[in-house]
């Protein structure tokens, strides 16, 4: 339930039956001042194209909307409507949503939604800038999930460009040298490196890595035999760090380039049925009028390379004839960076005129930017390399442990390693979720673990404040029944706070900007800190014991719930 699209739907159906024209859009201008204090402006336009008096047309709505016991109603000023939710309207609302997992928000029909996300290169190991599009990836498919959507996670990982033509060479060097690879894959990025470094500096290396990837398309056993070993070890270090992580991915989510190889053929096969391929130096190549490069010469999109071979745009376009032909995808999302733009925007327009996609059918790109060190350079380490995710993450759980150590040296050790691991983790997660997702952002240790602000410790510290609550009366938050009794001004003001996640929740999914939903919980906690000041809980006597002790449950789960939905742990005691 949409406290927002409640309000709407009423005050439109009262305008149109008071002859406002068109009052789905007058109504969408209306203004939510604070808790439950709702505006609506449009009445004065309205009033100025049919020549009327705009309080009278007011006065009109105001007898359309009737006595209804939710709502407060006045005309103010020169036509504004102002609505105010009434208490009992707020404890009536609350009480129904009180047991409900849902706490609020509806089950949607369910569409097929294909996210792509995460999707790292697999020659190397993840790096820092796999944190964004992984971490808000996850956080819109569990919302999607939540909201009843049917989720196909897709992670397109990439296992099948020329790099691999020095990694299997240089496994296959170490083997004919009687070492073992799969020791030396433990350190993938160092493998990465120092097969990058023969490719450089050895020619009869480099040709030999050349060789390996056409024998590596062509179906070579030996060649896939190492080809997969090295796969296997290095999808086992993308699984530790989304395990790490709390990433839903698994294993069974991967849906590398790889697989849709056989497609390839057929991608170039009906592009050429559809009249759309043009060859140009000798490749295969999809010119649209709405891509222009430098000087205005138009740019292709190139699906076959002159040598034969097949470059990323064919494997995308394969994936969207996938995607939508055999998943039935109504939404396919892509959280990648702002630098593949027009990669994708090529890719969606080529699939388009292909047939692949459509008009119902909806493909977005969600891009998002840089990560960047404090001092606004890329993150890099100071020799210029990539840092490694999984040492950002150890590096995040020993700050963690160490803070949890200064607040709390008594809890037992198994205690403050599981405190750090949730700690740290969620403040990377939500250090990267609370911001727009368009703009780069500053990785700042000390600003994301501070357990004041807009941080994962701040609402992680305040949900266990209200579980002490509960645990100091040994009451367990099922054992608590009764009724809402809303007096206090911050009653009042948690009660409306509370009634608003779900249209929080709308809000993500709009945009896929979890800062709405983050935005949200630091609100909600904010706002039960300053009820919990005024307002005495366990001393009070009844009928507000009951009610204050059902209005914490209720903001304890929120966030809970609320944290979950970005992908981030709670614990009853810090
Ligand atoms: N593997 C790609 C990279 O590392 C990202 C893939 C994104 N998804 C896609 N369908 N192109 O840049």
């Amino acid at each position: 339930m949409n406290l927002k699209q409640l309000l709407d739907d009423k005050v439109t159906a009262a305008m149109t039956a008071a002859g406002v024209p068109d009052a789905q859009a007058v109504v969408k201008q209306a203004q939510r001042l604070e808790f439950g204090h709702y505006q609506v402006n449009g009445i004065m336009a309205a009033a100025k194209k049919q020549k009327t008096n705009p309080r009278e047309l007011a006065e009109k709505v105001l007898v359309q909307l009737g006595d209804d016991v939710n709502l407060c109603l006045e005309v103010a000023g020169p036509g504004f409507i102002n609505i105010t939710l009434t208490p009992a309207f707020l404890a009536h609302t609350l009480q129904k949503l009180q047991p409900s997992e849902r706490l609020g928000i509806d089950e949607e029909p369910g569409k097929v939604i294909v996210v792509d996300y995460s999707a790292p290169n697999l020659a190397k190991e993840m790096h820092i800038g796999h944190l964004r599009s992984t971490t808000i990836g996850d956080a819109a498919v569990r919302i999607l999930e939540f909201l009843g959507h049917q989720v196909v996670r897709a992670n397109h990982v990439g296992d099948w460009g020329a790099q691999f033509g020095s990694l299997l060479a240089y496994m296959d060097q170490l083997e004919k040298q009687g070492e073992k690879p799969s020791s030396e894959l433990k350190d993938l990025e160092k493998f990465y490196q120092s097969a990058s470094a023969l490719f450089r500096t050895d020619e009869t290396f480099a040709k030999k890595a050349r060789n390996f990837v056409v024998k590596l398309q062509s179906g070579d056993e030996k060649c896939l035999a190492l080809w997969k070993e090295f796969i296997a070890e290095s999808t086992r270090h993308c699984q530790a760090v989304y395990d790490q992580l709390n990433i839903t991915l698994t294993t069974d989510d991967i849906m590398a380039e790889s697989a849709y190889n056989d497609d390839l053929p057929k991608v170039v096969e009906e592009l050429k049925q559809r009249d759309l391929l043009v060859e140009s130096d000798g490749a295969q190549c999809v010119f649209l009028d709405e891509f222009k490069g430098k000087d205005d010469k138009p740019l292709p999109a190139i699906v076959q390379k002159s040598d034969g071979g097949y470059p990323y745009m064919a494997t995308d376009l394969a994936a969207v004839r996938y995607r939508t032909n055999s998943l039935n995808a109504h939404e396919v999302l892509y959280f990648v960076g702002t630098q593949q733009l027009l990669h994708l925007s090529q890719v969606f327009a080529v699939a388009t005129a292909a047939g692949y996609i459509s008009k119902e059918q909806r493909f977005r790109h969600l891009p998002f930017g840089w990560v960047l060190k404090t001092d606004g350079t890329p993150f890099k380490t100071r020799d210029g390399a990539d840092v490694k995710l999984i040492d950002v993450l150890n590096e995040a759980v020993d700050r963690a442990y160490k803070l949890v150590e200064e607040k709390n040296p008594d809890l037992s050790p198994e205690d403050k390693k599981n405190i750090a691991r949730v700690v740290g983790i969620g403040a990377i997660k939500y250090a990267e979720l609370s911001k727009n997702r368009i703009t780069d952002y500053i990785f700042d240790w000390d600003t994301m673990l501070s357990f004041e602000g807009n941080t994962a410790p701040y609402l992680q510290y305040a949900y266990t404040r209200i579980r002490s609550i509960f645990r100091r009366e040994n009451i367990s938050s099922r054992d608590i029944s009764g009724e809402f009794h809303l007096t206090d001004e911050a009653e009042i003001r948690l009660a409306v706070k509370l009634l608003q996640f779900s249209e929080a929740i709308d809000g993500v999914i709009e945009d896929y900007q979890a800062n709405v939903l983050c935005n949200y919980l630091f609100g909600l906690a904010g706002t039960f800190m300053t009820f919990y000041e005024v307002c005495p809980v366990l001393k009070a006597s009844e009928p507000h014991r009951t009610s204050r002790l059902l209005l914490c449950d209720l903001t304890a789960r929120t966030l809970h719930r609320g944290l979950n939905l970005l992908g981030i742990e709670t614990v009853e005691q810090m």
